[in-house]
């Protein structure tokens, strides 16, 4: 058991994330030092371990330090062979990667580039964490990039706030990474949820702007030319350079975001080259104004 309650936390952007050394993520942790970690992960969004050689227990012990994990979600089979790779055989991890065997993925979100999101945010409970462990890297690219919510929200403009107060958006995905779902016809065989526009976290208490560029397609109730301009002015806000931590990763990188209070995407890397990481979630909420 280690029990470590002073820990090492390193800021790494005035947006958002923090490196956290001392931690040795392999071994079994005292409540204070999960404590001391939560603490540090409610101010800085994103957490960054380097270095660590992680077994698929210790990362799913670890998270489970955060709430109940998360399953896999089942995507309808028609978009299965999108969303699944060969080689998902435990119900609480999900492989991303690009790497195929025999021609199939093993994995899931292939190559290129991901707009921004949130995990799980097109259901009636998006995640409320992710954890994401580098096991081979391209030699370039494939970066993370997260954006702080919560600035982006005290961003959007007083008279903006006012007219999306109370109002919903659409979440749909349909398993692309950088093309938004069409949801302007019968949406009912894909996967889809209205959240909030504005979120408020269960546990700061502070709004947030809970709309993404990859996922958030409609805001109910609005004409459709108003709400895309409205959602164009909000992929803006949400995407500013200065509320954007960009993770370069390292191999042995673990990696653990909020997705209330944050959004990622991935930059792209180049086709050839493998990329394999090993992601586990915690359970999330219904998200309420
Ligand atoms: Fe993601």
């Amino acid at each position: 058991m280690q029990d470590v309650v002073a820990i090492d936390v390193t800021p790494l952007s005035a947006a958002c994330g923090a490196e956290v050394r001392g931690i040795d993520l392999t071994k079994p942790l005292s409540a204070a030092t999960v404590q001391a970690i939560k603490e540090a992960w409610e101010r800085h969004l994103v957490l960054v371990f380097r270095g660590q050689t992680l077994s698929q227990d210790d990362q799913l012990r670890f998270a489970s330090y955060f709430g109940e994990l998360g399953d896999r979600k089942k995507a309808p089979e028609h978009l299965r062979s999108r969303a699944e790779g060969s080689r998902q055989d435990n119900q609480k991890i999900l492989l991303v990667s690009n790497i195929k065997v025999d021609g199939e993925a093993i994995g899931a979100f292939g190559e290129g580039e991901f707009w921004f999101h949130v995990d799980g945010g097109y259901t009636p409970r998006p995640y409320r964490y992710t954890f994401l462990y580098a096991l081979e890297l391209p030699s370039t690219g494939g970066n993370t990039m997260f954006a702080n919510m919560y600035k982006a929200y005290e961003a959007v403009p007083a008279a903006l706030k006012d007219k999306l107060r109370g109002r919903k958006a659409l979440h749909i995905h349909e398993y692309n990474r950088a093309r938004q779902a069409d949801s302007s016809g019968d949406i009912s065989g894909i996967p889809h949820h209205f959240h909030p526009v504005f979120i408020t976290h269960p546990d700061t208490g502070r709004k947030t702007l809970f709309v993404d560029r990859l996922m958030t397609t409609r805001i109910e109730g609005l004409p459709a030319e108003e709400s895309s301009a409205i959602l164009d002015q909000l992929y803006e806000i949400g995407e500013r350079r200065e509320f954007i931590f960009e993770h370069v990763w390292r191999l042995g990188d673990f990696v653990m975001w909020d997705n209330r209070c944050t959004t990622h995407a991935r930059t792209d890397f180049p086709k050839d080259e493998r990329r394999l990481l090993r992601r586990c979630t915690v359970e999330g909420e219904p998200l309420y104004e």
